[in-house]
């Protein structure tokens, strides 16, 4: 009977630590499948671009009637560039730190500099910041609407 319930112990016990080691490998794959940022580009833009472009990119967030400039539909930027997403384009205005010093002013925030003050200035902060400016991208590709 005793050896009985400390076997139900020490099987409890196993499975816990069995569980344990699943869920830590689990949390270790996820880190591995996103190393440098936790936030999917849809995160990143309900986050920090759907107030102001709304939530699926049509340009009427919360916020679009404060603003002085009419914000165009994020869905049409390949039709808007004959049929091909202007990559270059999406990422240098998202990012802005090169081209737009002078953006600010019209209303867009310059996001490579905003992600650089959360995320720090060392390497690894740089790439993070990269990272978040490459899954917008990628997720801004994704949204468009070609036919
Ligand atoms: C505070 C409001 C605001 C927020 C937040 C904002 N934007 Fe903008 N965005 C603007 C305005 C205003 C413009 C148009 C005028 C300009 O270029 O400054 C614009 C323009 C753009 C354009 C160019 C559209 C075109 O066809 O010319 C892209 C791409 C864009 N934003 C992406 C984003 C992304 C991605 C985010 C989030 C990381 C974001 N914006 C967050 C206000 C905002």
């Amino acid at each position: 009977m005793i050896i009985n319930l400390e076997l139900t112990a020490l099987s409890k016990a196993l499975l816990v630590a069995t569980a344990m080691l699943v869920s830590a490998n689990t949390a270790a794959e996820q880190m591995n499948a996103t190393p440098v940022t936790q936030y999917s580009g849809s995160d990143l833009y309900m986050l920090n671009c759907s107030n102001c472009h709304g939530t699926y990119g049509e340009g009427d967030g919360a916020v679009t009637p404060d603003l002085s400039v009419v914000l165009l539909d994020l869905r049409y930027l390949s039709a808007r560039s004959e049929g091909r997403f202007p990559e270059i384009f999406v990422r240098e205005i998202v990012d802005g730190r090169t081209t737009r010093a002078a953006h600010g002013p019209q209303g867009m925030p310059i996001w490579g500099a905003e992600f650089a003050r959360s995320e720090g200035l060392d390497d690894a902060a740089a790439e993070r910041v990269n990272a978040k400016i490459d899954a917008l991208v990628i997720y801004l590709e994704s949204i468009q609407i070609t036919d």
